[in-house]
């Protein structure tokens, strides 16, 4: 059978990942890891205090709970054209998030934000989507003007540069995430860097209460992830899909987006310190970052040589995935898979996972006409491939994209 390629599958899980894995199951800790991925990402961002999560969605929820606190202002601008887990964020420090449409780079439009600012607007967040820098100079030039907190969210974006300037340089605070198919993986996790200093004290202060992972959960964490990377091999057989199904009902494999929060309800559990166990694998990633990024920017070079590029980007990239469009996307995704091949979706749907009511995250239907359009036709390439399976992934969509 032929070699694996998912773009949502543990991507970035290497060898030593995997010893990595076995071995804190064992029982390896290291006390100074915490201190190391600190170091690692002053590399990235030299300012700002980091706290560390569970996920970047908590961290969302987190910091916007800080700002509630402090400012009686109740709208949170986001981007249509998103993962859902955003907007409960926002709904979950008791904000109210407002849509605003993309642009033809996946990001803020401007002229939609300028009209959606108002005397409520609280923070914006700025996506980076797909890792496409957005338009970082009018945006941040509005929230000054407007004295709109920002929020960058580098979830798909660590790495990608501004200017010259890393992203996560420019706003209030920085939202990292290190979920499975992220950037870089600790399987999951996510970071804060607050970097306005009339917000960290707080921030720390709250922060020391919350909760901790209890051993157990990380053990089984580990444990799926070993049982789902072993079972990569075979991913082209019925059962092994039975079986990660299974995995994912047992809650040790669990969803990226969990059924309670495809209906708005907050998971119990939600908001918790990251797992001090999982320190060692977040530093293991950490290390190989530029390597990745390095990757990601030569395979979408190729693709942009092979004439792929239909949008527009400024800044420098760091694509997390590639995103190309089609009216014939089931067929192409269908096909692909038959080669062993399973491109990504990201974002089949305004907001993802499809839900069909949007209104449980106060999405108005046709508020954002143009991430509806989008969403209709895209999909996207991996870039955390090889560059002879770059080129086995464009030979197959050359007859597609004709
Ligand atoms: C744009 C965006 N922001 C935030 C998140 C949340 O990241 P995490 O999975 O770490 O909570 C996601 C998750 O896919 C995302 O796509």
């Amino acid at each position: 059978m032929k070699k694996l390629i998912n773009i949502d599958l543990l991507p970035n899980f290497e060898r030593d990942d995997e010893e990595l894995i076995e071995k804190i199951l064992k029982g390896y800790e290291d006390l100074r890891a915490q201190r190391e991925v600190e170091l690692e990402l002053r590399k990235y961002f030299p300012q700002g205090e980091i706290l560390f999560f569970g996920s970047a969605r908590e961290a969302l929820t987190f910091f916007l709970s800080i700002l509630k606190r402090i400012d009686n202002r109740q709208e949170v601008l986001t981007q249509a054209f998103s993962c859902l887990v955003v907007p409960n964020a926002i709904k979950f420090a008791n904000l109210r998030p407002v849509f605003v449409d993309i642009g033809d780079d996946f990001n803020f439009d401007l002229e939609d934000l300028k009209s959606k600012v108002g005397y409520n607007s609280l923070a914006l967040i700025i996506q980076n989507t797909f890792g496409i820098p957005a338009k970082l100079e009018e945006i941040l030039r509005l929230a000054k003007e407007k004295n709109i907190f920002v929020i960058e969210n580098l979830t798909h974006a660590l790495g990608a540069r501004y200017e010259g300037n890393y992203l996560g340089n420019f706003g209030d605070a920085t939202l990292l995430s290190f979920n499975r198919n992220k950037v870089i993986s600790s399987i999951i996790g996510g970071a804060l860097i607050i970097r306005n200093d009339f917000l960290k004290k707080d921030c720390l202060e709250n922060y020391k209460s919350l909760n901790e992972w209890s051993d157990w959960e990380v053990k089984g964490l580990l444990l799926g992830t070993k049982i789902l990377l072993k079972l990569k091999k075979y991913y082209h057989l019925k059962v092994t899909k039975g079986a990660i199904r299974f995995l994912r009902f047992l809650e040790i494999t669990p969803e990226m987006v969990t059924s309670e929060e495809k209906q708005g309800i907050k998971p119990k559990n939600y908001l918790r310190k990251f797992p001090d166990k999982l320190f060692p694998l977040l530093l293991n990633q950490l290390k190989k970052l530029e390597k990745f990024n390095n990757q990601r920017k030569k395979i979408a070079q190729i693709y942009i040589n092979s004439n792929l590029l239909n949008f527009s980007f400024q800044g420098e990239p760091n694509f997390l995935r590639f995103p190309v469009f089609s009216q014939l996307r089931k067929e192409i995704l269908e096909d692909f898979k038959k080669d062993n091949i399973y491109l990504g979706d990201w974002y089949r749907c305004v907001l993802a996972p499809c839900s069909n009511n949007l209104k449980i995250f106060d999405y108005q239907e046709k508020s954002c006409p143009q991430a509806e359009k989008i969403s209709q036709t895209v999909f996207n390439l991996p870039t955390l491939i090889s560059e002879e399976e770059a080129y086995l992934v464009l030979e197959k969509l050359k007859k597609w994209l004709k």
